[in-house]
């Protein structure tokens, strides 16, 4: 290789999240407004060999060994498949999974899982139909309930659900959701909202914080010290009424993990970003599209991450949300 994405605090990126696309088929109203927004334009959009080449340098080159395709909603891009297989087929092989609001899933999960595709993460905040409706301004709870089934049933395991609690909309919510994933197998994780929307209308009094949602699940459930090493991963997890079955909270604002932190972006348009709640992003399409090889590449990838900061900074008074917001970075 030539070396591995370090930054200047000494944490190594080995897991790469790649947007495939800013577009989305819900209307999350925490994520976007109604009418949509202004997508990336085709010919910004990096194409499907242009994105394998660069996960190819990553894993090539740069030490990434975890491959993570999110969007928008990735399940909408065209090429995904053969993108999947591609990167599948790379040496040594990364673990590859999806991050997707389950829409189609039921559909594309066997040729996702013939392609390489090893595990899915699916979003579903509320179980109630009217809500959901009213959360994601579509009518399709049916349809994520059947891609989750259809995502196990092809082996696309551990499927893992996230919720975001919403105070006065579905933070009344917790125990149920457990429920439901207990009784299907699927491993669920509560994600705490972060300033990260496109309408800049999150509040920090309002957010329901991982000490709330851990008290209203332990009001119906045991969780006890989950023994499994915890690693880079964004969730803290407890094992439910003693175990196997496990329930995650990722506390990005109350419980920040950026000191473990092993991640590294590539957006939809071939940016790199060294962070969700980065301000400057690093153009790898303009470099390749004006010839560069993958040694060129692979460097300007790594200055691009020795730039990473130590923290998401939320709580600082100056803390500034990115312009881009988190369904044109990849969640
Ligand atoms: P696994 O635990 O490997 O399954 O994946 P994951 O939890 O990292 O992936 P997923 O795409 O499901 O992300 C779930 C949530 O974690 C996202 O919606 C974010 O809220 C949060 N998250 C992911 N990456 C980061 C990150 O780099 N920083 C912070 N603060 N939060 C992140
Ligand atoms: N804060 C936290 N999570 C968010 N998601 C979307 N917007 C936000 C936000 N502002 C979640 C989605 C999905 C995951 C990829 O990110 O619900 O589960
Ligand atoms: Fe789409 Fe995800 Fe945003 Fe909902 S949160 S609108 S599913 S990108």
């Amino acid at each position: 290789t030539d070396g591995v994405l370090i930054d200047r605090y000494g944490r190594v990126a080995r897991d790469l999240r790649v947007s495939l696309t800013d577009k989305c088929n819900l209307r999350c109203t925490y994520c976007m407004p109604a009418e949509g927004l202004p997508w990336l334009a085709g010919p910004q959009l990096l194409t499907d060999d242009e994105i394998v080449r660069l996960i190819r340098v990553a894993v090539h080159r740069l030490g990434v060994t975890e491959v993570r395709f999110t969007g928008g909603e990735p399940l909408i891009r065209p090429g995904l498949v053969g993108i999947v297989s591609a990167v599948a087929e790379l040496e040594p092989r990364p673990r590859i999974s999806l991050t997707t609001n389950g829409l189609g899933l039921a559909r594309l999960g066997p040729a996702l899982r013939a392609a390489g595709l090893d595990r899915v993460n699916v979003s579903l905040d509320t179980l109630d139909r009217a809500r959901f409706t009213e959360l994601t301004r579509r009518d399709r709870l049916d349809d994520v309930l059947a891609g989750l089934a259809g995502a196990a049933a092809a082996g696309l395991t551990p499927v893992k659900v996230n919720a975001v609690l919403m105070r006065g909309v579905n933070d009344d919510e917790a125990p149920a959701l457990l429920r439901f994933a207990l009784a299907h197998g699927y491993e669920l994780r509560f994600i705490e909202q972060m300033p990260l929307d496109a309408q800049h209308g999150w509040d920090r009094a309002t957010m329901v914080t991982a000490e709330e949602i851990l008290a209203a699940l332990r009001a119906e459930f045991d969780l006890s010290e989950d023994p499994t090493e915890r690693g880079a991963a964004p969730a803290e997890t407890w094992l439910v009424d003693g175990g196997p079955a496990r329930v995650g909270v990722i506390g990005s604002v109350t419980r920040p993990f950026c000191g473990d932190c092993d991640r590294t972006r590539l957006t939809a348009d071939g940016q790199v970003r060294a962070c969700l709640f980065a301000t400057e992003e690093s153009d790898l399409r303009g470099a390749l599209r004006a010839g560069a090889d993958d040694v060129e590449l692979a460097r300007r990838w790594r200055s691009a991450m020795w730039g990473k900061r130590a923290g998401h900074g939320i709580d600082d008074p100056t803390f500034l949300q990115p312009a881009r917001p988190m369904s044109a970075i990849g969640g």
